[in-house]
């Protein structure tokens, strides 16, 4: 049987680990040949090998996706080796605390410059790639906090918001070259993105605690369920959908 990614190339950042690794091991399964690009060797060479093993195809870049010229010799590199790239999931975020007089402006400046600049940045350099093919996917990770208040977290919300209007935007004026371009709100999810967060509040039983008390499912999303979100975005089963934001929170944002 034939995978519903049979033949194309999908580049996934931040896919070593958590909910990048889960999403590009299930659009390997579903036949696309899978590049991760990840600031780890060690980890993105981990996702490309679990693939591998697991009867897909796969290569990883280690890359710092804020360095313009890292991610241009990447993608390019992507363009020339395969031909095309019909799947970008710009994926890569950090997540710094504090307020707006606490935030440290270094962790402000990262936050903008990994969690929606190097997603500009990946999509202005994969859209001649796509306009050429006139079909492409670009899927933006934002979060559950680029559409609510976040407590003392002024840094991450301001750029989750910006991530839904780049993506509205960037819809816009692509769709007449085929392009779609969606984002994903994630609400939590147990993967090593949360660790610091779960430092803060003093251990796991206490984010346990208020995650059952928060999200109306009571629990944290598996990487498992996140990934299936992904593959309807990236895949043709969301073909008539661009510009659009799917929120997977268990419930968070209903209340
Ligand atoms: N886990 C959650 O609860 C949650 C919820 C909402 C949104 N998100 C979003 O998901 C993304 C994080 O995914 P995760 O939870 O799987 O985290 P994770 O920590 O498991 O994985 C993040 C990966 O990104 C890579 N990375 C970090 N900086 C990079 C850079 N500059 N260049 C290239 N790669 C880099 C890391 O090496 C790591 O492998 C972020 O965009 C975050 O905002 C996560």
């Amino acid at each position: 049987m034939t995978g519903i990614l049979e033949g194309r190339v999908a580049i996934v950042t931040g896919a070593g680990s958590g909910i990048g690794r889960a999403g590009a091991e299930l659009m390997a399964r579903e036949g696309a040949h899978v590049v991760v690009l990840d600031l780890s060797e060690e980890r993105g060479a981990e996702t490309a090998g679990l693939i591998v093993s697991a009867g897909g195809t796969a290569e990883h870049v280690a890359v710092d996706v804020t360095d313009d010229h890292a991610l241009e010799t990447a993608i390019s590199g992507v363009a020339s080796r395969h031909g095309r790239i019909d799947i970008l999931h710009n994926h890569a975020g950090a997540q710094v605390a504090g307020d707006l007089e606490s935030v440290e402006i270094a962790g402000f400046d990262k936050s903008w410059s990994l969690n929606v600049r190097s997603h500009f940045m990946a999509a202005r350099l994969v859209a001649p790639v796509m306009k050429a093919q006139r079909k492409g996917v670009i899927l933006n990770t934002s979060s559950s906090s680029g559409v609510l208040y976040d407590r003392e977290m002024i840094a991450y919300t301001t750029t989750k918001h910006a991530v839904i209007a780049m993506t509205r935007q960037m819809a816009g004026d692509y769709a007449r070259f085929g392009i779609r371009v969606n984002a994903l709100c994630p609400g939590w999810v147990d993967t090593p993105f949360n660790e610091p967060f779960i430092a803060q509040m003093g251990g796991r039983a206490a984010i346990e605690s208020y995650i059952a008390e928060k999200v109306p499912l009571g629990r944290w999303a598996d990487v498992s369920e996140i990934a299936e979100p992904i593959l309807f975005l990236v895949s043709d089963r969301s073909s008539y959908m661009t510009g659009q934001i799917l929120v997977v929170d268990g419930g968070e944002t209903v209340v």
